[in-house]
């Protein structure tokens, strides 16, 4: 059977490292019908078009991404597409799993770090409600609420069951946001208590921040409403090597959307540098998700063997390789 499956290739890097995945699931010999889909920034600036209602449709046809990154104009210019699109199709579980790799150096070498970051991904400071109250006085509505925040605990907390997983930690500053980030550690009591054989515990975010660099082994699963978890999945993602190699999830109960967490790097972009090894374990979590378990085992093992040889892999990871020929390594590994 073949899967139908929306390909986005992004801007920046995306079309680079969107490419090479393709490449790596095609050779898993899993048949996908991949329906292109244009969502990048130079289209958004010609249609006008926050969210290209082609982008909607697919999705909407097909129940599956995989996603490039879109570039986002800093400080003006349009609204985030990636925001839009979690929030259009009510993506409100972002997950990311984030684990050594073996030869990627470190400065935590000896350290096996292993763990998953559920990130609420439809509201909080990403509401983009922001107002001018008067001329250089701007407020921005940090929205929390208990249905969104309930499912992402119930998310973070089932997956911890059904993994075996031990240990789930609520990340928070509801020492000083006592309304807001008060109602969320509220809903992630609530969940804990109903899964008992879980460890539940929280950290203030300046404090979770800190031990993440001094014990990040400690950490299993954790549990973040969206501006927290966004900045925290990049400092987790730095622990094991970098934006390159880590993947990530958007899930909703109709649809899920895979992309990396790295975003459209424009500093590399289109020189062949990029590393596609996020975009491809984002490749491996979507295969799971369509239920071809064999064939993402086959492609995390691959690119697992690439980098334990260390021979061609590229430079964020300390090699010399191009995005193509790691992506010619991977597939050659599965060979
Ligand atoms: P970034 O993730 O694009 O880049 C940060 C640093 O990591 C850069 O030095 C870049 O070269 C490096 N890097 C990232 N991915 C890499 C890869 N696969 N291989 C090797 N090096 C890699 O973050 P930045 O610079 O903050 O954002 C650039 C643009 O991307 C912005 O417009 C931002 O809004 C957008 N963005 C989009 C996301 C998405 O589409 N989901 C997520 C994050 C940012």
């Amino acid at each position: 059977m073949s899967h139908l499956v929306t390909l986005i290739p992004g801007d920046g890097i995306g079309p680079e490292v969107s490419s090479a995945a393709r490449r790596a699931v095609d050779a898993t010999g899993v048949k996908i019908e991949w329906e292109i889909s244009e969502l990048n920034a130079d289209l958004i600036f010609k249609t006008g078009e926050s969210l290209p209602q082609s982008v909607v449709d697919s999705l909407e046809r097909t129940r599956v991404g995989l996603k490039g990154p879109v570039t986002t104009p800093i400080g003006g210019g349009f609204s985030s597409v990636n925001v839009a699109l979690r929030k259009k199709l009510d993506l409100y579980a972002n997950v990311r799993p984030v684990h050594s790799l073996p030869g990627v150096a470190t400065r935590f070498q000896d350290l096996k770090i292993d763990m998953v970051i559920f990130r609420e991904n439809t509201e909080d400071l990403y509401s983009g409600l922001e107002h001018e109250v008067v001329k250089d006085v701007v407020t921005a509505l940090k929205v929390i609420t208990r249905t969104a925040s309930i499912r992402i605990a119930e998310y973070a907390f089932q997956f911890a069951a059904s993994t075996g997983r031990k240990k789930v930690t609520a990340i928070h500053k509801a020492n000083i946001m006592k309304l807001s980030d008060g109602l969320f550690l509220r809903c992630c009591r609530e969940v804990a208590a109903r899964f008992p054989a879980i460890q539940y515990n929280e950290l203030i975010v300046d404090n979770a921040a800190m031990q993440l660099v001094v014990r990040p082994e400690t950490f299993d699963v954790l549990l973040l409403p969206n501006l927290y978890g966004d900045i925290v999945s990049d400092l987790a993602a730095g622990l094991v090597g970098g934006l390159g190699i880590v993947p990530g999830a958007n899930m909703g109960d109709y649809h899920a959307v895979f992309e990396a967490v790295h975003g459209s790097a424009p500093d590399i972009a289109g020189k062949g540098l990029a590393n596609p090894t996020a975009m491809m374990m984002s490749a491996a979590l979507m295969l799971i998700h369509l239920k071809e378990h064999a064939a993402a085992a086959r492609l995390q093992a691959a690119i697992e063997r690439v980098y334990a040889e260390n021979k061609h892999v590229t430079g964020d990871v300390g090699g010399k390789a191009s995005t193509s020929q790691f992506t010619e390594a991977v597939i050659a590994a599965m060979a």
